[in-house]
């Protein structure tokens, strides 16, 4: 009975809505016919047989789900697409009750890409060269992708019984979280911070690179710890930014989960620089 009512559901919904509109075809590669705007695409693949129709044009577009396996109907309405651009300029939109979104602002690529539900933000690492989300999000991924655009619920990074020390915020919190990064090799591409090591010596008196914050907005020399001025600091600035990036610091960390980090573990590095950031 229930499935019968669902299907008769389902039969008017389809009958109310227009086949190219905001609930078509959820999925899909969306720019593979609204692509007019893409200038940065290159050759996006054009499917076999389809009459590729050109029609509004948008700059990036896609559809969410609750997983990355999800089936193409099973989009999910209300989640908070934000996209910065090459330029830094921000651009959100909202899911649709078929779980698309769409946008003909124009963008400059490559874009930065964060979806968030319920205060759950999750980022793409890299950059996203183009606007056509479900090419690559899609079932099976292309170029590297998990599977759909899913804001799985996000991991707050609260280590149980962190203390305003260097050492417990070393042990606990920079090694754990943030060396994916800031370590090796990578560290140069990250700010130049390494917290592999020493991890006190990189932090404490050091001239901060700050290199994403917008030119002119960046306050003069600032530290990256400086004793007892945790305002002052760009390490506890950084822990306090969303998914919007500052225009005084930059991006959020962890970069691939800014805002991430709980409120205790923030206190914890806020009271550790306030007592003068010692290496205790
Ligand atoms: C096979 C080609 C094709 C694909 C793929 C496609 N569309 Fe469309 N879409 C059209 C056509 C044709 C129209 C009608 C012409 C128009 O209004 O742009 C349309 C119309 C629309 C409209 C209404 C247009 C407006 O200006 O309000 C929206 C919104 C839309 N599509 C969103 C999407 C989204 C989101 C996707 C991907 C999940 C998608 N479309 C995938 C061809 C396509
Ligand atoms: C060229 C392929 C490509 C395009 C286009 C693309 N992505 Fe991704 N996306 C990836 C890959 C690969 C990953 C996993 C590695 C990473 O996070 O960088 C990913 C990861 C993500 C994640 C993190 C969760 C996860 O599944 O790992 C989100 C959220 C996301 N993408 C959203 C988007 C949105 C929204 C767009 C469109 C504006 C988009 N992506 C466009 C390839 C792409
Ligand atoms: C996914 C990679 C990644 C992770 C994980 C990550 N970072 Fe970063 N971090 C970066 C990149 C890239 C930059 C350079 C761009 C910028 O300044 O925003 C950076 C810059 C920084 C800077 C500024 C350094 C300077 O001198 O300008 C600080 C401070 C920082 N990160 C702290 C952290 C902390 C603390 C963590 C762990 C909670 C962390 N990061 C996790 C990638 C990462």
């Amino acid at each position: 009975m229930r499935h019968l009512l669902l299907a008769v559901a389902g039969a008017v919904v389809a009958a109310c809505t227009p086949a190219n509109g905001p609930l078509m075809r959820p999925g899909d590669d969306c720019l593979r016919c609204h692509g007019g705007l893409q200038a940065d695409a290159g050759a996006l693949p054009v499917t076999e047989g389809l009459p590729v129709k050109r029609a509004t044009p948008w700059s990036f577009a896609g559809t969410v789900y609750p997983t990355v396996d999800a089936g193409a109907d099973s989009g999910i309405e209300g989640v908070s697409v934000q996209v910065t651009d090459a330029a830094g300029s921000t651009f959100q939109v909202r899911s649709n009750l078929a779980g698309n979104f769409y946008s003909a602002e124009r963008v400059a690529f490559p874009l930065r890409v964060c979806v968030s539900r319920n205060g759950a933000v999750q980022c793409m690492l890299g950059p996203a060269p183009h606007g056509d989300c479900n090419l690559c999000h899609a079932l099976p991924p292309a170029a590297g992708a998990l599977g759909r655009i899913a804001p799985v619920a996000q991991i707050q990074i609260c280590p149980p019984g962190i203390q305003p020390t260097y050492s417990s915020l070393d042990q606990s919190f920079f090694k754990v979280s943030c060396t994916a990064c800031h370590s090796g090799a990578l560290a140069a591409s990250s700010g130049g911070l390494d917290l592999s090591g020493d991890a006190f010596s990189a932090l404490v008196d050091v001239t901060a690179q700050n290199s994403q914050a917008q030119p002119g907005s960046a306050p003069a020399g600032l530290l990256r710890v400086k004793s007892g001025d945790p305002g002052a600091s760009l390490l506890y600035q950084k822990l306090l930014i969303g998914p919007t990036p500052s225009p005084e610091f930059g991006e959020g960390m962890p970069l691939n989960s800014p805002g991430s980090v709980c409120k205790e573990t923030r206190d914890a590095v806020q009271q550790w620089i306030a007592s003068g950031a010692p290496r205790n």
